[in-house]
């Protein structure tokens, strides 16, 4: 039987209760002259706003060192907007009204003075929510993180806990969230002895994601898949996160970070978690945060040894990606001519839980890599060594779940059929759900969604401070293994390809392969 649409719209289930915009507020945002704001944050807030999801009323105010009137940064932003704004049909009228909350105050976030400055504009807001609900967006480098927290403090703006004149004050923190283990803990003390945990939002974008979000939908609201979810039926899962793009302009910082610090720490392993982590309790944001920490920590540590054996990093050499010719990393700017660091990582980790015993998984993520995908793939146990399998031998290929974050949204399941005709031929089939077809193509921006949250002051798509130092533990245990060695010719692998052949042959020595993530056929 097919569900006809209206039926399927009477079996849709929302959870919760009805969203209602979050309260008037206003929100600051630090590094105003930045990309971030630019690209990001001032695009989805305009889609917020045309969705109506914005507060009743609110204020954008943007805080930097260069100086400039009201009136230039909104033309800016219109400008940025025209070009990163994920819809085309952007209309003046619109943009006027919206742009009447947006304001410029420039000053310095080492200068006490600035602070003052910043809250006397907070303050000549005509309506008290606007002067007490305070959304503080740091988008800014990450050692003025603490201090400018500090400086909100002193100033009055930010209340640790309940403010005694009321509303509510949070901050939002971008990444990288330290540096390793010991820097974050810092940071964590500093910003905790200015915030409560609770008013601080660690953004991780991914999060972000509405088919990074569905992953828990898609495991805990489908009895089918979910009983497959485990040592007996998985052999093993893969995720994936590679780009097409080089470093490119970003040269400075990703000296500092390296694709560890950059994507493994954060990204990957949020999404690790999510497709790994026991059901919660509730979807209270503490459950659900409660069970991805418990992952995180259930991960097995790495010792030196299984860092050499299990993990491969890897640094792009010239080359072409889609008859594109790009430099190699060394040559890139800002970068050093003799730089060790990865942009490249592969590693196998196991996971001491009683679900997962024995079942590797694979991550990797690297760039300037052939194309740009996400995705996990979980793949499942073979099928016993008679009948079909006996006869195709390794072209009998298992049974498999992608879960592609992007682009292509969607699920795809493999499994094998009968090819038509009087032979019998058996190859593989899928099936696939694509976000597109089903739900059209309004899916908003990972920002958008973040934002909202932020302001409404929900910490689900945060990261907790526990989380964000398990994930550290890890990270460093990986670095420490590396010991400060320089990468050697096997490690480095040609811009356009997969990275480097160490990767494949640590799944070859397991009778494995990598999955390439595949470009869908249109239709
Ligand atoms: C950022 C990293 O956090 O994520 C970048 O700093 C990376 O290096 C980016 O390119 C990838 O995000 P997305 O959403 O394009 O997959």
């Amino acid at each position: 039987m097919i569900l006809n649409a209206e039926f399927e719209q009477q079996l849709s289930c929302r959870l919760g209760a009805e969203r209602r915009n979050p309260d008037p507020c206003t929100l600051v945002i630090f590094g105003a002259s930045g990309d971030l704001t630019a690209r990001k944050l001032v695009p989805a807030l305009y889609h917020l706003y045309r969705e109506k999801q914005m507060p009743a009323a609110f204020r954008i105010i943007g805080m930097a060192r260069r100086e400039k009137s009201n009136e230039a940064w909104r033309l800016e932003l219109r400008q940025a907007l025209q070009q990163y704004s994920r819809t085309s049909d952007l209309t003046d009228g619109d943009w006027e009204t919206f742009a009447r909350n947006i304001s410029y105050c420039h000053g310095d976030l080492t200068d006490p003075a600035s602070y003052d400055l910043l809250r006397r504009t907070i303050e000549s807001a005509d309506s008290e929510p606007l002067r007490r609900n305070l959304l503080f967006y740091l988008a800014t480098m990450p050692s003025q993180f603490a201090q400018s927290a500090e400086r909100l403090h002193a100033s009055g703006l930010l209340h640790k806990g309940h403010s005694p004149a009321g509303g509510w004050q949070r901050i939002v923190i971008e990444k990288p969230f330290g540096q390793d283990l010991e820097s974050a803990r810092q940071l964590n003390r500093e910003l905790t002895s200015f915030a409560d945990e609770d008013q601080i939002f660690r953004i991780d974008h991914y999060l972000g994601k509405e088919t990074v979000q569905n992953i828990l939908m898609f495991r805990f609201s489908n009895s089918i898949f979910e009983r497959l979810w485990n040592r007996d039926s998985v052999e093993h899962v893969q995720i994936t996160v590679s780009e097409s793009m080089g470093v490119g302009g970003r040269g400075g910082y990703y000296e500092e970070a390296g694709a560890l610090r950059d994507m493994v720490q954060n990204h990957l392993l949020q999404v690790l978690s999510l497709i790994a982590m026991e059901p919660p309790v509730s979807l209270d944001a503490e459950a659900i945060r409660d069970e991805k920490v418990k992952l995180l920590r259930s991960i097995h540590p790495f010792t030196p040894d299984d860092v050499a054996r299990n993990v491969v990093r890897g640094q792009y050499f010239a080359g072409t990606v889609n008859g594109d010719s790009r430099p190699g990393y060394r040559q890139e700017p800002k970068v050093k001519p003799d730089s060790n660091v990865e942009t490249y990582v592969a590693l196998k980790l196991f996971i001491d839980n009683w679900r997962w015993s024995g079942v590797p998984f694979y991550l990797r993520t690297g760039k300037n890599l052939p194309l740009s995908a996400s995705e996990i793939r979980v793949q499942f146990r073979p099928t016993p060594y008679v009948l079909f399998a006996a006869q195709c031998g390794q072209r009998l290929d298992a049974n498999s779940i992608t879960l592609r974050l992007q682009p292509n949204e969607g699920i795809t399941l493999r499994f094998n059929g009968k090819v038509p005709g009087t032979s019998v031929e058996v190859r593989p089939v899928r099936m696939h759900f694509g976000y597109d077809s089903e739900f059209g193509a309004y899916t908003p921006e990972a920002y958008e969604r973040l934002l909202l949250e932020a302001m409404a002051g929900d910490p689900t798509l945060f990261i907790r401070r526990d989380e964000v130092e398990t994930a550290w533990e890890l990270v460093d245990s990986i670095r420490a293994g590396w010991d400060g060695k320089a990468l050697t010719n096997r490690e480095f692998y040609a811009a356009g390809t997969w990275g480097p052949v160490a990767a494949d042959e640590m799944l070859a020595a397991a009778g494995q392969h990598w999955r390439e993530p595949v470009p869908l056929k249109p239709g």
